[in-house]
């Protein structure tokens, strides 16, 4: 498939996890892809993979997405070089776990700022330079089923996710006109690093798995599959949507006497 062919994308923390996978996807269709990441190090080798699998231009960017100056810079980097962009993809993100009794200022603001804040600013960026060239594009937000099931000990996470896909609705109708389309993922529980530590834990994995209807965990590349799909030209009357990619878990509820099944 070459949907993207010609088009140039940004994926915001793409240096490892569902990120690397997106811009991986996209490549392999095509596309030019900006390896957006705090980590400039681990964005650098990402880059060389991509490019070296698909022979197609990438550019590695050390950005912190909560930072405009550093987000208008990685912009005007991208047209620089490649005098364009088409779509844009809101995946960095942070997860931490605390009791919302014990919960610190700088906790709640740093996930809020990481995970919804960041999702704002760089659409909010990418989004002024479209209007001002008056063209179309497609983001896509990593929203998460934590923003709309409850889990203990997140809040903060559950609270940023939640916005996120509140924004992802609202950007949607206000941007519909201009050709801009905007949606949302919200995955289950994806293998990654960001997941390693629970599920290395067999008291949560086990009751996890059982509930999830292929009793299985997510790949990255299940849910870069699903994101190619909404920010490609296959989608093109899908807006404002929430997609699950959860293996149909996030509203299985068993009986109990469904668990020897
Ligand atoms: N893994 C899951 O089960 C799961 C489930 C639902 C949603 N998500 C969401 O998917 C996205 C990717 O998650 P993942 O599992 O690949 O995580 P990950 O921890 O493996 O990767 C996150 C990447 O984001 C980068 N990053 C973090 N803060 C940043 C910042 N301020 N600026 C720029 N880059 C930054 C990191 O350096 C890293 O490369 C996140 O938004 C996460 O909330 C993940």
């Amino acid at each position: 498939m070459d949907r993207f062919l010609d088009q140039v994308a940004i994926v915001t923390g793409a240096a490892q996890g569902i990120g690397r996978a997106i811009a991986t996807r996209l490549a392999s269709e095509g596309c030019t892809v900006v390896i957006a990441d705090l980590n400039l190090e681990a964005a650098n080798a990402t880059a060389a993979e991509i490019g070296a699998a698909y022979g197609g231009s990438t550019l590695a960017l050390p950005v912190d997405v909560t930072d405009r100056a550093a987000v208008e810079a990685m912009l005007a980097e991208t047209l620089a070089r490649f005098g364009r962009v088409d779509v844009l993809i809101n995946n960095a993100g942070i997860f931490g776990n605390a009791r919302f009794e014990e919960m610190t200022d700088a906790q709640w603001r740093r996930m809020i700022d990481v995970n919804l804040y960041s999702v704002f600013l760089v659409s909010q960026v990418v989004i002024r330079h479209w209007l001002a060239q008056r063209v179309a594009g497609a983001i896509v937000n990593l929203a998460s089923i934590s923003g709309i099931v409850a889990f203990t000990d997140s809040s903060h996470y559950a609270a940023a996710k939640t916005g996120v896909t509140g924004l992802t609705r609202s950007l949607a109708m206000e941007m519909g006109t201009h050709g801009i389309r905007v949606n949302a993922v919200a995955p289950g529980i994806i293998a990654t690093e960001m997941t390693r530590r629970s599920l290395e834990a067999p008291e949560l994995s086990g009751g996890w798995l059982r509930r999830i209807p292929q009793h299985r965990y997510g790949t990255p590349e299940e849910v870069a599959g699903v994101i190619a799909f909404l920010a490609s030209n296959d989608a093109s009357y899908v807006n404002g949507e929430l997609i699950f990619i959860d293996g149909g878990g996030t509203f299985a509820w068993d009986k109990p006497s469904d668990a020897q099944r």
